[in-house]
């Protein structure tokens, strides 16, 4: 094994998926699983397999379509979980189960009401069993930020006598200082040595998330848990952007110790992720904010200027960001130049079928728009890719004007090649549209929330908005997104392509529960 190498196991779609508001549709899961392949890391952690057939079904959809990382289901230490995780990871070109049970006195005694003898037996069952399944065993211990040493040490040799490969340390609500997890890191790598890669999984409650993992590494943790943004349960977890690009650009202090992220990706794939969970990283977010690399005062721009190490410690491009959005096609560039362009910008999965209707709204926005940009091209692909489901289609917004008269939408929308079209008036042009849309469809949304950005700088630049919807009180909130330099017909868009995104989920789990996973 090589000890320099730092393992990457992503857990955006399932820790990063318990974020409140986060949750994706299959395809949406799928898009951002092949991406964090494209992006180099080691294990994705696809879901937790037994929690409901929806996410069966991601898991094993996952484990068909990426054949670089590994393929990762979560279960607690019990029989049915660890037989759904085998099973949805079984198609797997490399697979792992990672099971868990919590081993610190407080979730022992008042969470699973077990003494320490049960836990290590049903830990060693666990292990055993998922060995069944897969040869790659991960066993977390939960809680171990606040677990007792010698405890830890029993659990370890039980799971690792038992088959466990990868031993997970997680400090589960963030508690831990840097100091004290790189103290306890370094006595249990020491003492499981060659025994089982050592894994850290750390909780941002303190805000101290990547600092933990970083201290963990340094102390011989060879296997970082992380997510795209620092998603995750409540204050999220340690972000990969973060770590990654710590380890690569701190050569002085970590030696020869190595990811094998292609860093370029970590932009795109937090755009990615962004878009599909509608949840922005805050704007001076480390790596891949906004304002990460954009230098305000007059003294720092003239030092950059002069020479770039004076106030930039990373390359924008070694992290895929593009400062300058170029100037590239016009309203005359054929097919040809787009599709060269898109293959340019990094998109090389995208389908004919995408293409095509990607390079139709690239036309009408030629005509609309003076200046076409990458950050133009790179959004109508995006949006393309995530707009799939189309049970409905918008095809036509007029609204009245709002300021002398009653605000009225008029819309059209087709469903099973039937064109439908009905008007509404509302307290607002908003209101309006909306409601028209819940006539139409029959469905009626609650909207969490709605954010609207400009792609480009400029008057005439796209809007891209953003829509978080609740269909019916026993779901959860679903994200739609629209496109266009028109504000209300993109915020019409993201309201329909969150009810699509509503059905999609909706009929899938329908049929699931009928053929019992
Ligand atoms: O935070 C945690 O302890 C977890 C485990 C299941 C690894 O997410
Ligand atoms: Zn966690």
């Amino acid at each position: 094994m090589d000890k320099n190498r730092i393992y990457v196991f992503d857990t955006t779609l399932r820790d990063g998926e318990q974020s409140p508001g986060c949750s994706m549709n299959t395809e949406e899961k799928i898009k951002v699983a092949r991406q964090l392949e494209k992006l180099g890391v080691d294990v994705i952690e696809a879901g937790f397999a037994a929690a409901s057939p929806g996410d069966f079904d991601a898991v094993s959809r996952i484990a068909q379509e990426v054949k670089n990382s590994s393929i990762c289901s979560l279960s607690r230490a019990i029989e049915n979980d660890i037989k759904q995780a085998g099973l949805a990871v079984q198609s797997a070109n490399l697979k792992r189960i990672h099971t868990f049970i919590a081993t610190s006195p407080i979730h022992m005694k008042y969470k699973l009401k077990m003494s320490e003898d049960e836990v290590i037996k049903r830990a060693i069952r666990a292990v055993e069993y998922a060995k069944t399944f897969v040869d790659d065993v991960e066993f977390s211990l939960e809680d171990a930020g606040r677990s007792e040493i010698p405890f830890m040490k029993e659990v370890m040799d039980a799971v690792i006598g038992a088959g466990a490969t990868t031993i997970n340390l997680p400090d589960t609500v963030g508690y831990r200082l840097p100091t004290e997890l790189a103290a306890m890191i370094k006595e249990l790598s020491d003492y499981a040595n060659d025994r089982a890669i050592i894994s850290v999984h750390n909780h941002n409650d303190l805000g101290l998330a990547t600092a933990n993992t970083l201290a963990a590494v340094a102390s011989g943790a060879r296997q970082i848990e992380v997510t795209i943004n620092g998603l995750g349960e409540r204050a999220g977890n340690s972000a990969l952007e973060e770590a990654v690009m710590a380890i690569k650009t701190r050569k002085d202090a970590f030696g020869e110790l190595y990811t094998n992220i292609n860093t370029p990706e970590l932009y795109p794939t937090s755009r990615l992720v962004a878009t599909i969970t509608g949840v922005e990283p805050q704007q001076n977010k480390a790596i891949v904010g906004k304002n990460a690399f954009s230098h305000e005062s007059g003294i720092h721009q003239d030092g950059v200027l002069k020479y770039q190490e004076t106030y930039e410690i990373m390359k924008p491009q070694d992290v895929g960001v593009i400062k300058d959005s170029t100037l590239i096609l016009g309203k005359h560039s054929g097919r040809a130049a787009f599709k060269d362009k898109i293959s340019q910008l990094g998109f090389d999965e995208v389908s004919q079928e995408e293409l095509n209707s990607a390079f139709e709204k690239f036309k009408v926005l030629a005509d609309k728009k003076k200046d076409v940009t990458d950050d133009d091209v790179r959004m109508l692909i995006t949006d393309e890719s995530l707009n799939q489901c189309k049970t409905f289609e918008l095809q036509a917004l007029q609204i009245s004007d709002c300021s002398n008269g009653v605000p009225t939408a008029a819309v059209s929308i087709k469903h099973n090649d039937e064109v439908l079209t009905d008007a509404n008036i509302g307290n607002g042009t908003m209101d309006a549209i909306f409601k028209t849309i819940d006539r139409l469809t029959g469905y009626s949304g609650e909207l969490q929330s709605y954010n609207v950005t400009s792609v480009t700088k400029g008057k005439d630049a796209l809007a891209k908005v953003t829509t978080r919807v609740v269909f019916d009180k026993t779901s959860p909130s679903f994200v739609g997104h629209g496109l266009s330099v028109d504000t209300m017909l993109a915020t019409a868009k993201a309201y329909v392509g969150a009810l699509n995104s509503y059905l999609s989920q909706k009929e899938r789990l329908a049929t699931k529960h009928d053929h019992e996973v």
